[in-house]
């Protein structure tokens, strides 16, 4: 399986997040390459079995830089995907970025969101058990 991961951090806990998942995809005999939004581009993101996208929460919406990147997305119809969500507040953001991906009539795998809290402006806000979560996602993107 190859996998291209697509993400944007502002404080690194969304980093944290993805260079677990390739780590643990990499374990697993997957390839991997993991990309910010500003590394790649969204009309023409490298062949892969499977897309992952994660982003923060931001301004009460999907952070605008995967958002934009979102909307920009091209030539992926029935590409698989997985959706990863940090947010500070309760309410989670994956609904719209299931939202603009299906619009592109992408399908969707898995998703998972994480509320951060303390430590989350040092990339430290992630919840306990964060990892297992993680693994638990990472399972439902191979197919
Ligand atoms: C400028 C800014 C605006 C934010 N607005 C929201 C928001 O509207 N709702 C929310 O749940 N979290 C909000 N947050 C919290 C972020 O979602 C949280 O810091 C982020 O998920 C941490 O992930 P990161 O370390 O990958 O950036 C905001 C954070 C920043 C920096």
């Amino acid at each position: 399986m190859n996998y291209v991961i697509v993400y944007w951090s502002h404080y690194g806990n969304g980093k944290k997040l993805v260079e677990h998942l390739a780590a643990t995809l990499k374990a697993k005999g997957a390839d991997t390459q993991v990309l910010r939004t500003d590394e790649a581009n969204p009309a023409s993101l490298p062949p892969a079995d499977a897309y992952v996208f994660s982003a923060p929460a931001e301004a009460m919406n999907l952070q605008v830089n995967m958002r934009s990147f979102m909307k920009k997305l091209n030539g992926m119809a029935g590409k698989k995907y997985g959706i990863i969500n940090t947010h500070g507040m309760k309410k989670n953001r994956l609904a719209k970025m299931e939202k603009l991906l299906s619009k592109k009539d992408m399908v969707k795998l898995a998703e998972i969101d994480f509320l951060v809290g303390d430590g989350t402006q040092t990339g430290n806000g992630l919840p306990t058990g964060w990892e297992a979560a993680m693994n638990c996602f990472a399972d439902k993107l191979i197919t």
